[in-house]
């Protein structure tokens, strides 16, 4: 079995600082990616910027900055927001890189070799601000300006000499590959909504622009310089060392598991991509998967609508684990889902502070009362013990499966139902009151819910790693225990040792906060 996982997030447009929807699509990207380690896959997991383009040209001239100095600048600040938002992404691309360019000369010159390529003029609708063609019935007239239907950006008239790529003389291939993977494009109403695009018989596509400088030129004509996306896309295999496909990165990690993007920009991964990638004869990633996007005032956030909401902001005033959780559990990932500061709070008092935070401190706290600080061991357990514990267990295989599908709203769902039932089994066993009674009987409850406490912070370390963390680690287990293979196994836990002292894990938030 292929044991290795290759993830990647989109590489962002360092054109201002990131906002909450940049973070969305790396946070969900690293849950993914944390699970599949925890299952004991070898993980790649990718993100990155994307420099070139006019778009970033033209915010550069604004700032009165070079493009490089520009996107160092921005960039640095992508990458810090990684460490903010607590990724652990194995790899930082940038495409103003020589790993980059160099991968990017080799692909275009894979596709001149294959034929795909072609001089001509293009003229039409251009959007600087999505950096997309597009067609005349896809532009329509509002408040007197020309906008894109879909974005709503604004569109220019571009005529000029350009390259073009025969994307036309691929429909025919794209829909097989639709047909034939039926997986590759998730959720499934997205993949409804490309192949109804397809279906309509695709044109060939402008690759290269002459008007302005900032990006990579065109191998033998200095004059063009390739299409951003053109350029962009390419990073997902220039991060694995291509055009040198015998290098150790590349045989190990592509084709990609899963592409995560935001549903905007579904038509440049689902169609153009593998495209160029059946052009150049390469494999296909296996998925992409397009997600919703977060909305605020019922709006996508952008910078001309003022709208923006700053994940640093955030994660200052809440916690990262916190916000990490929320936005799991309260937006559907296949759809749009607006989120508010008042829904955040309510979440982490009833989910993370009265559920499962709470749980853990109070069975703690009984332990190191009644047993030594240390966890009993069970002689006996009953049938309400197994019951508890057999339902998770015997579940695990259908939540990997739900992450396997990036069913991350199914998954959470379980996940906490248990938590909640865990509370309940904690509550309705009363171990104060049997103590002196029966100690056996404490003993088997406490093993019980202490098992519990550890399968459930395994479960839910990839959504709340530091939380979870310091449950597992004053349990006294070690990273190499936090793994699907420690819930599936017996004996895991450590009964020797006293358990360390644990923090609250999650303050609840007061309504003036
Ligand atoms: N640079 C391109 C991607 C190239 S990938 C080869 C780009 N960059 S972007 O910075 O504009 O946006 C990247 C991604 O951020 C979007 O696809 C989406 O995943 C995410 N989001 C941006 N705004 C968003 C929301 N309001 N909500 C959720 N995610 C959105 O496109």
């Amino acid at each position: 079995m292929n044991k290795n996982f290759y993830i990647t997030t989109p590489i962002y447009y360092p054109s201002g600082k990131p906002h909450m929807g940049h973070a969305y699509s790396s946070i969900i990207a690293d849950i993914f990616a944390r699970f599949k380690r925890i299952e004991g896959y070898n993980v790649l997991f990718l993100t990155g910027t994307d420099e070139h383009g006019q778009k970033i040209q033209k915010e550069a001239e604004k700032n009165n900055k070079d493009p490089k100095i520009f996107c160092d600048e921005l960039s640095d600040k992508f990458r810090s927001l990684t460490k903010i938002l607590n990724l652990t992404n194995d790899d930082f691309i940038r495409t103003s890189e020589k790993r980059h360019s160099k991968s990017v000369n080799e692909l275009w010159k894979k596709l001149v070799k294959s034929g795909d390529i072609y001089l001509d003029k293009y003229s039409g609708w251009y959007s600087v601000s999505d950096e997309a063609f597009y067609d005349e019935d896809e532009i329509e007239v509002k408040e007197g300006k020309k906008i894109s239907k879909s974005s709503g950006s604004l569109v220019e008239w571009v005529e000029e000499e350009s390259y073009f790529f025969k994307l036309s003389s691929w429909t025919k291939k794209l829909l097989e590959h639709y047909k034939n993977n039926k997986e590759f494009i998730l959720p499934v109403s997205r993949k409804n909504e490309v192949i109804n695009f397809v279906e309509k018989g695709l044109k060939d596509l402008s690759i290269s622009r002459t008007s302005f400088s900032w990006g990579i030129s065109v191998p033998n004509n200095k004059k063009h310089i390739i299409y951003v996306w053109l350029d962009a896309l390419t990073n997902y295999i220039s991060a694995l060392n291509f055009p040198d496909t015998n290098d150790k990165k590349y045989k190990m990690f592509w084709p990609a598991d899963v592409h995560i993007i935001g549903k905007d920009i579904l038509r440049f991964h689902a169609i153009y991509w593998p495209a160029f990638l059946l052009a150049a004869n390469l494999p296909l990633p296996k998925r992409v998967f397009g997600h919703g996007w977060i909305l605020s005032d019922q709006k996508k956030m952008s910078k001309s609508l003022g709208n923006i909401l700053d994940p640093i902001e955030i994660i200052n005033k809440y916690g990262i684990d916190q916000l990490r959780y929320y936005l799991v559990k309260e937006v559907s990932l296949g759809n749009d889902g607006s989120i508010s500061m008042e829904n955040l709070k309510n979440c982490i008092n009833n989910d993370l502070a009265n559920n499962f935070g709470n749980l853990c401190q109070r069975v703690f706290t009984f332990v190191k009362k009644n047993c030594d600080n240390k966890i009993p061991k069970a002689n006996k357990l009953d049938a309400k013990d197994e019951k508890l514990l057999n339902n998770l267990k015997e579940n695990v295989k259908n939540l990997i499966a739900a992450m396997d599908k990036q069913n991350l709203n199914e998954y959470i769902k379980t996940v906490v139902g248990y938590s909640f039932d865990a509370n309940k089994y904690f509550n309705d066993s009363e171990p104060w009151s049997i103590k002196k009674k029966d100690p056996e009987r404490m003993k088997s409850i406490l093993f019980t819910i202490l098992e519990q406490i550890k399968n459930l912070s395994i479960l839910l370390n990839p959504i709340i790693p530091i939380a979870t963390g310091k449950v597992l680690t004053s349990m006294n287990l070690s990273i190499d225990d936090i793994s699907i293979k420690s819930i599936i196994n017996k004996n895991v836990l450590n009964h020797d040792k006293e358990l360390k002292n644990l923090e609250i894990l999650f303050k609840k938030i007061e309504n003036d906060n």
